[in-house]
């Protein structure tokens, strides 16, 4: 057989340019595309299909703790089993230092828990909390040159936001060894008075987590964040970007002439901080930070994706149980939503949503669609030419999507490990139908065609090398 696989009669889609071409797949390879192919071991049939590039969602958070009595509904196995029924193929998840442990422990403690279980390919960005100088001048650099080669920093939450003078050094170091820094902006000082206040007004209820994490401390912080990367002069990545005056400030920076780059999140085009305003505890749901904002601002983001503003879209999949005491229904989150558990479920559902939003309601082309959801991505975090793109050599990490295909988005229809969606009810259309990586199938007519296992970790270039690579 010439090939051992051709996917047969799709219109296939990359970030540039969309044809009508089969695609013959060899030793987990693309081999060739084009008309006529000849024979294979398997035919996919894509008939009436759009063949995209694989998914791929650079911010994911799997199985991090995240604090006492806490535990994170998803493991590796049930993350990447959800992310591979939403289309994806790969996932960049974050390897969180702990105070006291070291950069280099953080991350072989995140393969032991990934060793086996993935159904997608995964990497990882790490997340410094104690920028010591054997993490910032030691085990950085070797870890980058090991394939980690994104760094996060926070500027908000306990235990793990950074000072500005940290940050600095972290940036500085990132900036030596050549990886990239991806920041959270949030004003802590601010968010904490305001915490404050609304805890001494008794207001305790879930909607104030939105109240209490407003647009101005969101703005600051990335003003800042802005700023102090231009002190060091090195590129930076705004993530889960909620609003147009954040959305203003990376344009700013940029006109000055910073690299600055950007990811929005669908919580900020589809929810609002209306939807944290319930009766009962139900607002505990959509606590994610930042927050989601009004109907204003997710047309501010909107117009952000149609200007090109954002580089990536990823689904900051956080997720916790509901009904669950060591979840959103911790016992300390039932007091105030202080306490309430940090984040939202929906790797799964992030692309039907941009898909259904984007492309079929006109907002956005498919080829944006493509670069937004996975060209980007891989340039972005070194991982092109391997992954990202519909080309000879490259991985066959292909994502058929049937366009016409509509869906109501529930919980029951899911994968993940949570026990709620915050997209419950929201009807799209356009559905990912099979997923293949590195040539297998892996999710094809709602069903699991492969074992746990079959994703693996990919070591990354630099984001440099991709981007002009
Ligand atoms: O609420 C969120 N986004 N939780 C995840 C952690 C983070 O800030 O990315
Ligand atoms: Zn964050
Ligand atoms: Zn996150």
């Amino acid at each position: 057989m010439t090939y051992d696989t051709i996917v047969k009669g799709g219109t296939v889609a990359t970030a540039a340019d969309t044809f009508r071409a089969d695609i013959g797949i060899r030793d987990g390879k693309i081999a060739a595309i084009g008309l006529d192919l000849g024979e294979a071991a398997e035919i996919v049939d894509a008939t009436g299909l759009l063949v995209l590039p694989g998914g791929i969602d650079s911010h994911v958070h799997i199985s991090q703790p995240s604090g006492d009595g806490v535990t994170m509904a998803d493991d590796f196995e049930s993350a990447t089993r959800s992310a591979a029924f939403g289309g994806m193929t790969t996932l960049l998840p974050f390897c969180l230092q702990r105070k006291g442990q070291s950069l280099r422990d953080a991350v072989t403690w995140y393969h032991g828990l990934a060793e086996g279980e993935c159904y997608t390919d995964i990497a990882f960005h790490l997340i410094v909390t104690d920028p010591t100088p054997q993490a910032l001048n030691q085990d950085l650099p070797a870890l980058v040159e090991d394939g980690y080669t994104s760094v996060k920093v926070f500027m908000t939450y306990e235990g793990m936001k950074l000072t500005d003078r940290q940050i600095l050094e972290t940036l500085e170091a990132a900036k030596s060894c050549g990886a990239l820094p991806m920041v959270h902006a949030e004003n802590d000082d601010a968010i904490e008075y305001l915490r404050d206040r609304a805890m001494d007004r008794g207001d305790t209820a879930p909607k104030f987590h939105a109240t209490t994490r407003p647009i101005p401390a969101e703005r600051e912080a990335t003003h800042r964040a802005i700023s102090l990367a231009q002190i060091v002069d090195v590129p930076i990545m705004i993530v889960h970007v909620s609003n147009g005056d954040a959305i203003s400030e990376i344009e700013a920076g940029r006109a000055r002439g910073g690299t600055v780059h950007a990811e929005t999140c669908p919580q900020y085009l589809v929810l609002t901080a209306d939807d944290l305003d319930t009766t009962g505890f139900d607002g505990a749901k959509y606590v994610c930070s930042p927050p989601p904002r009004d109907t204003a601002e997710q047309a501010a983001c909107w117009s952000g994706i149609e200007r090109g503003v954002f580089d990536v879209f990823s689904s900051d999949h956080c997720p916790f149980r509901y009904d669950d005491s060591e979840g959103k229904k911790h016992p300390q989150g039932l007091k105030s939503f202080k306490w309430v558990p940090n984040g939202i479920p929906g790797v799964e559902t992030s692309h039907p949503i941009l898909f259904s939003e984007g492309v079929t309601k006109g907002r956005i082309g498919l080829n944006r669609f493509v670069a937004l959801t996975s060209t980007n991505h891989a340039k972005m975090y070194g991982l092109y030419p391997r992954k990202g793109t519909i080309a000879v050599g490259s991985d066959a990490d292909l994502t058929l999507w049937d366009p016409e295909r509509e869906e109501t988005i529930r919980q029951e229809i899911l994968h993940h490990g949570a026990d709620y969606t915050p997209y419950e009810g929201i009807r799209v259309k356009g559905w990912p139908v099979r997923t293949i990586l590195r040539g297998r199938t892996v999710v094809a007519d709602g069903e699991l065609r492969a074992e746990k296992g079959v994703g693996a970790y990919q070591p990354r270039a630099r984001s440099g090398e991709a981007l002009t690579g």
